[in-house]
């Protein structure tokens, strides 16, 4: 009757471990969401606002007062100047925006650049939009960008590129250096770029995020995605923005406005009460999430895993080659039944994955939770 478009997808590996997971009773440290609550003061307005009968459609592009404090936050946070009106777009989460920008961007035929292991939600929008993923590894140790590598893939026929810093699932970060090597391609070649920063604010050891909005050349060919459930702790509010130059706002609303239109009107309203009462709480994140990763870190020294400390997001790998030498999916599935911990394959977010033994374990989660975690890991 129908030939599926996306003969490829099944059901994400995100909603079968978290299914695992609770049938097994296991810890969940497979998907990326918080344990505890966002600020008590967001959720006192978000109930404010809906009693308040705030409950009707958002312009399209999203609340004024929002896109001002986004702007605002912008400037303050990263010194970077955004026009409200005709620059940020809200959305019902970074994933819609991503698929909006794809949309936007991609015709039959055309290449999109993306690095693996690389978030799932990339990959359908550009076959969906008749494009094409070039999937360039990064590098197995330390997951970095080799540039060369990335020349010799742009052909005629590349249209776009697709980053994500800090980078989900592997924690790395891009530096200042890397950015400006996508610059001078990007000018080079003409190509667009869409850049995944929703874990912006969750950056440790003193490390600074770059964004493509700091970056002349990058900025007028940039579509720029981020989170408000990242940063605030509330994923199921899934709202997020988009931020581009006007010409290439104007054709992402087109999409935005025929897939969901707005974004959900007393969330919008709560965050911006938040952000203008407490402008700098995204500079709070970065020590809270580096104390909760070293807690992990720590927990694990007499175990068998080996790691290096997450630079990014708030996820870690551990590298299990010292115990086991079966494939991750089968090792998850197999602890999470077993020892009762689930965590993620990271070979699920490759197109060929390489010989490697990481599981990524989300440290987005009470004190209690970790060290319970890191005492059944030790004992593995
Ligand atoms: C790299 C990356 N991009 C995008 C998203 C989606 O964000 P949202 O929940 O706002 O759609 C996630 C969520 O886990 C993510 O890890």
């Amino acid at each position: 009757m129908l030939t599926s478009k996306l003969p490829r997808v099944g059901t994400t590996i995100f909603t079968r471990m978290s299914a695992l997971a609770s049938q097994n009773k296991a810890l969940n440290l497979s998907q990326g969401f918080p344990d505890f609550d966002a600020p008590e003061a967001l959720l006192d307005a978000m109930a404010r606002h809906v009693l308040a009968g705030h409950n009707q459609y958002a312009p399209m592009p999203g609340v004024r007062e929002l896109r001002e404090q986004i702007a605002q936050q912008l400037g303050r946070h990263r010194a970077i100047n955004c026009d409200p009106e005709s620059e940020i777009t809200v959305v019902p989460g970074a994933t819609e925006g991503i698929f909006c920008a794809v949309t936007a961007c991609v015709r039959p035929g055309d290449e999109v650049i993306v690095f693996d292991p690389c978030y799932d939600c990339y990959e359908p929008a550009i076959e969906l939009a008749g494009g094409r993923a070039i999937h360039i590894a990064l590098d197995e140790h330390n997951f970095s960008i080799d540039w060369e590598t990335v020349a010799a893939h742009i052909s005629p026929r590349t249209r776009l590129i697709m980053i994500n810093s800090p980078h989900n699932p592997s924690g790395s970060t891009l530096s200042r250096e890397d950015l400006l090597q996508l610059q001078a391609l990007c000018e080079q070649h003409d190509l667009l770029v869409i850049s995944d920063e929703v874990y912006e604010y969750l950056v440790f050891d003193d490390r600074e995020h770059h964004s493509v909005l700091q970056f002349p050349g990058l900025r007028q060919r940039s579509f720029a995605l981020f989170s408000f459930g990242k940063t605030f702790s509330v994923t199921g509010w899934k709202t997020g923005y988009c931020i581009a130059p006007p010409a290439l706002t104007s054709e992402f609303r087109k999409v935005h406005q025929f897939v969901t239109f707005v974004a959900v009107t007393p969330v919008q309203m709560a965050l911006a009460d938040f952000m203008r009462e407490d402008p700098d709480y995204p500079a709070t994140l970065a020590a809270f999430y580096q104390r909760k990763r070293d807690l992990f870190c720590n927990a694990l020294q007499t175990s068998r895993f080996s790691l290096t400390p997450s630079a990014g997001t708030y996820f870690q790998l551990l590298d299990y080659s010292a115990i086991s030498t079966a494939a991750d999916t089968q090792l998850c599935e197999d602890w999470t039944q077993r020892h009762a911990i689930a965590s993620i394959p990271i070979s699920i977010f490759y197109h060929a994955a390489p010989q490697q033994s990481y599981l990524r374990f989300c440290f987005a989660k009470s004190d209690e939770v970790l060290l319970e975690a890191a005492e059944i890991l030790c004992k593995i």
